[in-house]
């Protein structure tokens, strides 16, 4: 006989210990032909169910490299879509909740980016003088613009040698959607900040004069993470008060002001190493999410290390919130019973773009 795909309205109300059991379950059935990747801002519930972990790099390079017929991607959409692109195309990228966006990533579109690219082209020549710079944080269409017009796509892992690489082609970068890792990147590579300007998507040229943009090496998208914009530099000035010999370290989507007061800046693995290989009995204080925070407390405390989060409002990221156990369980379930549920599928032509930017970025690293 066959069976229906069982809908999400008969797991909403499991609890999380019988959706564990389910879970576990779900993925022997499926052994070898399922893998399960977790993002480090995932809750715990959902994150301990993945077979790889990572940031956003070294996810979108499991996803290269995976032989599995389905990958499950505990994350936001965009990562499902880069799953998607770098897969075969007999394999099927899912994202167990379709609302697990990323409001960063929305923050730019392809008609308010191509309308940009023509503004500018009023002014310089985009052709031979702006490369295009995505961070992998954007929606498949612009990782496409970026492919289409020789460009390419940056984590937060990489930006620095993505910069380099496009500076050695062209004298200047439009930079989306988050303004904050390209002004942090660039102003560690020594380009001043006057040379790093903002595009007002919602002004005429950006907000920006004729003279501002031939001046500039960097046009940055006026994008940013809700998340990473509650950390304030005067939380660090506050805490280093009470215990100065504190280490600090942030995410490079923290703001300019809290990175400058860091003495470290990287990516979600960046952080997680840093912090595991420091010596025992250190004070950390960290500028990322929340999840990934708590567990490194805890993971750290046996050796003395103390993590805290930077921030006195505790803040998740709500969008990689939304993966919960009962929708992991839905789709490892259906899965397991012959049902695809939720397939994150980019469209031919963008997919086939996007996958340029995308490579220019893996042969880079
Ligand atoms: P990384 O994990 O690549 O550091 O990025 C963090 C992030 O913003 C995920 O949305
Ligand atoms: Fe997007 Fe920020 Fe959440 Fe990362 S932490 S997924 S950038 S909203």
């Amino acid at each position: 006989m066959i069976s229906t795909a069982l809908p999400i309205q008969d797991y909403a109300l499991l609890d999380d210990e019988e959706c564990d059991a389910r879970i576990i379950a779900a993925k022997a059935r499926l052994g070898t032909r399922c893998v399960v990747l977790g993002h480090h801002y995932q809750r715990d519930e959902v994150f301990k169910h993945a077979d790889f972990s990572g940031d956003s790099l070294k996810l979108s390079r499991d996803a290269a490299k995976s032989d599995a017929e389905y990958i499950v991607f505990c994350g936001v959409h965009f990562m499902a879509e880069v799953a998607d692109i770098l897969s075969r195309p007999e394999q099927i990228a899912i994202l167990p909740d379709l609302a697990a966006g990323c409001s960063m990533a929305d923050m730019a579109n392809l008609a308010k980016v191509q309308k940009c690219w023509d503004e500018l082209a009023r002014i310089i020549n985009v052709e031979t003088e702006l490369t295009p710079i995505t961070y992998i944080n954007s929606a498949a269409d612009l990782k496409a613009f970026c492919g289409k017009h020789d460009g390419i796509v940056c984590t937060s892992s990489n930006a620095r040698k993505i910069l380099e690489w496009s500076f050695s082609k062209r004298s200047k970068v439009l930079f989306f959607p988050d303004q904050h890792l390209g002004r942090n990147t660039g102003y560690s590579m020594g380009i001043p900040l006057e040379e790093m300007l903002v595009w007002d998507f919602n002004k005429p040229m950006g907000g920006l004069t004729e003279a501002q943009i031939k001046n500039a090496k960097i046009i940055l998208w006026k994008g940013f993470c809700s998340v990473h914009q509650v950390f304030r530099p005067e939380q660090i000035d506050n805490f280093l008060q009470r215990f100065p010999e504190t280490k600090v370290i942030s995410h490079p989507e923290a703001s300019f002001e809290v990175c400058q007061r860091s003495d470290y800046i990287g990516s979600t693995e960046f952080i997680l190493r840093t912090v595991r290989e420091a010596e025992a009995n250190t004070r950390w204080l960290v500028a990322t999410e929340l999840n990934l925070v708590n567990r490194l407390h805890e993971e750290c405390k046996s050796q003395g290390k103390n993590v805290h989060f930077m921030s006195p409002a505790l803040c998740m990221c709500s969008t990689m919130f939304r993966t919960d156990p009962q929708h992991l369980a839905w789709v490892l379930e259906n899965l397991a019973e012959g049902h695809v549920i939720n397939q994150i599928s980019v469209p031919v032509e963008d997919a086939r773009l996007a996958k340029k930017a995308l490579d220019n970025m893996l042969t880079i690293n």
